[in-house]
């Protein structure tokens, strides 16, 4: 059985690859796709998001990553996926992912969208939380994987190495 585990991923967080080896033990093969929205403005550019996820994601072998602009069922379709996987953590995803779900459904009933619910210490996070810390300077190595620590350093060594020359 092949899966979808479909996000912005902007950036992968701890609770994103918890969802992530949980579902390499339901399906065969799964397919990370990132979503290459041209509409939402994300923090990380799509090949930074995608650099975050190989990079986490290393220690398992059962999955590829894509990047998708149409739509889900769409990509659902063309990488022959069997099922859509979503973490679920709270009502509000609840709420989403029901219109998500209702939506997607009328667009192709084939296919089937199943969901993870989020183990307790993940709850809580999400990529909108872990941006806002590092952006205050806050600790995020619990929150996410060394990738995407990493990536934070690099942008603000970059931000002071361009204020020097700027100044
Ligand atoms: O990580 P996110 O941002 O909650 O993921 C949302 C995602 C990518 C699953 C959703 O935005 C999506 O499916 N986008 C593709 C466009 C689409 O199919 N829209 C119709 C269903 S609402």
């Amino acid at each position: 059985m092949i899966g979808l585990y479909p996000g912005s991923f902007d950036p992968i967080t701890n609770g994103h690859l918890n969802i992530i080896e949980r579902s390499t033990k339901i399906v065969s093969k799964l397919i990370i796709g990132v979503l290459d929205n041209c509409d939402k403005k994300s923090f990380f550019p799509l090949a930074d998001r995608v650099a975050m996820i190989r990079e986490s994601t290393k220690h398992l072998k059962n999955i590829s990553i894509i990047t998708f602009d149409g739509l889900l069922v769409d990509c659902a379709k063309i990488n022959k996926a069997d099922i859509i996987i979503r973490g679920l953590r709270n009502l509000s995803d609840l709420h989403f992912e029901t219109q998500l779900d209702v939506i997607n459904k009328k667009l192709d009933n084939t296919i089937e969208i199943i969901y993870l619910i989020s183990c307790d210490k993940y709850l809580h996070l999400s990529s909108s939380i872990v941006k806002e810390i590092a952006l205050k300077k806050g600790d995020i190595s619990k929150f996410v994987p060394e990738a995407v620590v990493e990536r934070f350093r690099r942008r603000d060594i970059f931000k002071k190495t361009s204020s020097i020359f700027n100044t």
